[in-house]
């Protein structure tokens, strides 16, 4: 649709001049995760969880903004996997598992990290994460770690890593730190159980923990560390109650929960974060075909919503990265503020998980292809257990990367000839928290009315705006260019008397003046570019 510029400008919008450099530019990573995080709190993404008693250490709540801005990411994602196929479902299982699925998985016996402490300063880190020093080779280091300590050298042991934190090679064994949560389901709390047995008794401490381990083995459960696992242990209930035929795959978002050594980067690693999963079951021998597709979608997925599709590429693992159930695996990498890091996995997991759990609890996990001819008998009727491709993204670590993808900084001059800086989220209009800010220019004369009236008709249209007659209409605009709302609809006195008002756009700040028909249009046709 031809928007008709009409020469009108309104409020405080700045002439601009340049572009001011982001992310790309010669800014430094830790000043843009700086901005961010400021701008997080100060717009209401997201806050440190439980701040007005200190916070909790890596564990972050989405405000109103952040809420809006991760639903539309899962809500983008659900559309292209379970909304537009014919063969793929959705699953919302329990985080909760009965715990067989964890030690049939691996989970229990190995989903570990390298944990080891630094005798010097204290510090727990992980090893495999540790920086890099020549095996032997002497390095210098401070006592404690801490200024004015002792200066002290030694050496670095055949491990080759030292302290992240004070660079001492003086560091413990490493020992093997299981990342999963585990708590009890049900009335029984088992450390008073234990309690009981040990009264009156004297015992070792090696005793005295078997007895605790023990107990606590009574109702154990663990806070799911991958939503995947539910997709393979619901496969045979989904693809029945579903009548789905393979190729087909299930869908899943939700938390998962991982006890990190080291959590990092605002939101990017933290303890407590949100998946978006799908299990995708082919046929054995065809999942280097699939593997490829879901590479590919997943990359034009994020392209999609990107700005700089440069930051974002994939990396084959290496063969000696490759899990033990995997025989291909690409990581969808984005290019972040401190370097390139993993944004998505797609594995190809072979029949490892369905073949496990079927072993492990004597259902028959498998699928059985009439049209097909068993090709070790050559009969008509083919059994077999499906291959899985799993394209596995973080949630809330794809809001932080379009949180970064979007941040731009503009300086231009104002009317009274002032430089000015411009900040603005120009996140990809589905995925901003508002689609359109309808502003009236002035509390009185009908504008708020008429403002109204159109924020009804997006409601109606199932489309989220936001009605803002707070500060200034330059104060305002900045405003919604902060917090990535694509476009503002003005209402001013002429829109009263001849139903027209101004459209602002968000990435250029150019004004043009149409009717309101017009401008409900153009917010639904940006929602589909
Ligand atoms: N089922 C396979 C699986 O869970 P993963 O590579 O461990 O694979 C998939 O996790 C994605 O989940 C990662 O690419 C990352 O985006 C996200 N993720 C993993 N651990 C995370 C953490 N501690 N904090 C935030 N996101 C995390």
């Amino acid at each position: 649709m031809p928007l008709v510029l009409r020469g009108r400008h309104l409020g405080g919008d700045l002439l601009l001049t340049k572009q001011a450099p982001n992310q790309s530019g010669n800014e430094s990573g830790n000043d843009l995760m700086t901005k961010i995080v400021s701008l997080c709190k100060r717009r209401g993404f997201v806050f440190q969880s439980s701040e007005i008693y200190g916070g909790l250490k890596s564990c972050y709540d989405y405000g109103p903004l952040g809420a809006e801005l991760k639903r539309n990411i899962a809500a983008e994602w659900w559309r292209n996997m379970v909304y537009e196929r014919d063969n793929i479902v959705g699953l919302d299982a329990s985080i909760m598992m009965h715990p067989q699925v964890w030690q049939t998985s691996g989970h229990l016996a190995g989903f570990s990290d390298p944990l080891v402490d630094c005798l010097n300063c204290r510090e727990r880190f992980r090893a495999d994460k540790a920086p890099r020093a020549e095996a032997g080779s002497t390095v210098n280091y401070v006592q404690g770690g801490k200024s004015g300590g002792a200066k002290l050298s030694g050496a670095v042991s055949p491990k080759g890593y030292v302290c992240p934190q004070c660079g001492a090679p003086t560091l413990s064994e490493e020992r093997q730190f299981n990342l999963m949560f585990r708590t009890s389901l049900g009335p029984v709390d088992p450390l008073t159980e234990v309690a009981r047995e040990l009264e009156g008794k004297s015992l070792t401490a090696a005793k005295i923990r078997e007895m605790l381990e023990e107990a606590a083995k009574k109702n154990v459960t663990y806070l799911r560390p991958e939503t995947a696992q539910a997709m393979f242990v619901q496969f045979l209930n989904v693809q029945q109650s579903m009548s789905m035929k393979v190729p087909f795959g299930i869908a899943q978002v939700g938390k998962s929960f991982r006890n990190e050594i080291v959590t990092e980067h605002f939101i990017f690693r933290s303890c407590e974060f949100e998946q978006m999963e799908m299990e995708f079951f082919c046929e054995p021998g065809t999942q280097k075909e699939w593997m490829n597709y879901w590479r590919d979608e997943r990359m034009a997925w994020y392209h999609r919503y990107a700005n700089d599709k440069s930051a974002f590429r994939l990396r084959a693992h290496e063969d000696d990265e490759l899990a033990h159930y995997s025989d291909e695996c690409y990581d969808v990498e984005y290019r972040y503020p401190w370097g390139w890091g993993e944004l998505e996995g797609v594995a190809s997991r072979t029949d490892y998980d369905l073949s496990r759990h079927a072993a492990e609890s004597g259902v028959k996990l498998s699928y059985f292809d009439q049209q097909k001819n068993d090709p070790a008998t050559g009969k008509p009727g083919w059994r077999y257990v499906p291959y899985v491709i799993e394209p596995a993204a973080g949630l809330t670590r794809s809001v932080l990367c379009f949180l970064i993808d979007a941040y731009a900084e503009e300086s231009g001059v104002d009317a009274e000839g002032e430089t000015k800086t411009r900040v603005l989220l120009k996140l990809h209009p589905r995925l901003a928290p508002y689609k359109a800010a309808i502003l009236p220019l002035v509390k009185k004369d009908g504008q708020p009315e008429m403002a109204m009236e159109l924020v009804k008709e997006f409601r109606r249209l199932g489309i989220n705006v936001s009605y803002d007659d707070k500060q200034s209409i330059g104060k305002r605009y900045s405003r919604h260019d902060e917090i990535g709302t694509p476009y503002c609809l003005t209402i001013d006195n002429d829109s009263v008397k001849d139903g027209t008002l101004t459209l602002r756009d968000r990435d250029t700040a150019k004004q043009v003046r149409l009717p309101v028909a017009e401008a409900v249009a153009a917010v639904k046709a940006k929602l589909d570019q």
